[in-house]
């Protein structure tokens, strides 16, 4: 009798060889020195710089304080425009910051914030636009930017999903005043947790890592309400690691992308998202789109299905933020506002996309959508 194989989930940490993690940790024991800017931290952010070619970084112990701190210190009030579909986390940090979040619809194609929806909602107390490069498919920059510059407002971007994403050859992190990378373990590049900030105003850099620390300036002055978002020294040996195998990774999940394109790209009804051109992928996710009336079946008959045989694909980003409880009250959740964002977040589905994921494994979770898929009209 075969042996039934493991259960295929969403992603799996990329682990570098523990050997090697030994020997840096050694250095780390050696140092006696654990966190609070020690010299894994100090080169990790060095290289994070020159990885995604921005001016100035500050690494963080995960991608929600940075996304906290990247708030505060552009001192953002009042509301701030934003998306439902998304992460929990990007809506949480204006609530922690005391701003209120204003939904903004979504373009039905990028996913992305819509421009033009943006305009709509802008009042005399919005402050800033917090879009999200979401699956790492880029926001319209040059319209934010344009709408940020006519109305005075500052512009942040979560790039969780966005490591090494590029636009026109220019990294990612370089769009708007601040953008965020998460280096959870579900990210590509990730350092057990973690995160940064980076950011093109080089005045920035004292008043964020003032930030992070608590606001301690010396050992007798505390001078700004600070927190606690420093990455440690275990963290950095970690992501000095995972970044030399990160080029590789994605390459494996390249191809892996191709498997399933070729498998499932002439299915009526399912779409695959890709990102636009020039722009270069970040290999975060493997996404498509149920479009139910054309395949023959919705979004949770295939998650369904899929779970059945121990697959666990994901329905990244359902609910909507603007649908939790936390926030369903407030003026711009209503879903009428936004229509675009009620639909993708009907049909999106994310499948497994790690390297680790063998032919046969993707083949399998094919077979599984191309059996709910209707069948072609003879
Ligand atoms: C879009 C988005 N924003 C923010 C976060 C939070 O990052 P972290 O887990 O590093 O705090 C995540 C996921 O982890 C995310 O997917």
């Amino acid at each position: 009798m075969s042996k039934k194989r493991d259960p295929i989930l969403v992603t799996r940490p990329l682990l570098p060889d523990l050997n090697d993690l030994m020997v840096r940790l050694q250095d780390v024991w050696d140092s006696k020195w654990l966190s609070n800017g020690g010299h894994q931290h100090n080169t990790l952010e060095q290289r994070i710089r020159e990885r995604l070619d921005v001016p100035n970084v500050s690494l963080f112990s995960n991608g929600t304080i940075a996304l906290l701190v990247a708030i505060q210190s552009l001192r953002l009030q009042g509301e701030v425009i934003t998306t439902p579909f998304t992460f929990p986390a990007t809506t949480h940090v204006l609530w922690w910051n005391g701003v209120q979040p204003v939904f903004a619809d979504i373009d039905p194609e990028t996913m992305t914030l819509d421009p033009a929806s943006v305009e709509r909602v802008i009042t005399h107390r919005t402050s800033g636009i917090l879009g999200v490069h979401v699956y790492g498919i880029p926001c319209d920059v040059a319209a934010l930017g344009d709408i940020a510059d006519r109305h005075g407002l500052r512009v942040i971007y979560d790039a969780a999903h966005a490591f090494e994403a590029e636009i026109d050859g220019v990294g990612i992190g370089n769009f708007g005043d601040i953008s965020m990378f998460s280096f959870h373990p579900t990210k590509l590049f990730h350092s057990g947790e973690g995160g940064c900030l980076t950011y093109r105003d080089p005045n920035l850099k004292a008043r964020i890592d003032l930030l992070k620390n608590f606001g301690i300036r010396n050992e007798f002055e505390v001078i700004m309400p600070g927190i606690n978002g420093k990455m440690n020294e275990l963290q950095a040996a970690l992501g000095h690691l995972v970044l030399e195998i990160v080029d590789e990774e994605r390459a494996r999940r390249l191809r892996i992308r191709q498997q399933y394109e070729r498998e499932l790209g002439d299915l009526p009804g399912l779409v695959i998202p890709k990102v636009g051109p020039g722009v270069k992928d970040s290999g975060q996710y493997f996404v498509i789109r149920i479009k139910a009336s054309e395949f023959g079946a919705d979004r949770d008959q295939v998650y369904d299905a899929l779970r059945s045989q121990e697959i666990f694909a994901r329905k990244y980003f359902f609910p909507l933020t603007s649908d939790y409880t936390c926030y369903r009250s407030l003026s711009s959740a209503r879903p009428e506002l936004l229509p675009n964002a009620h639909m993708v977040a009907g049909e999106v589905l994310c499948l497994p996309y790690f390297g680790e994921l063998t032919e046969d494994n993707v083949s399998e979770i094919c077979d599984v959508i191309r059996s709910l898929a209707r069948p072609a009209a003879v």
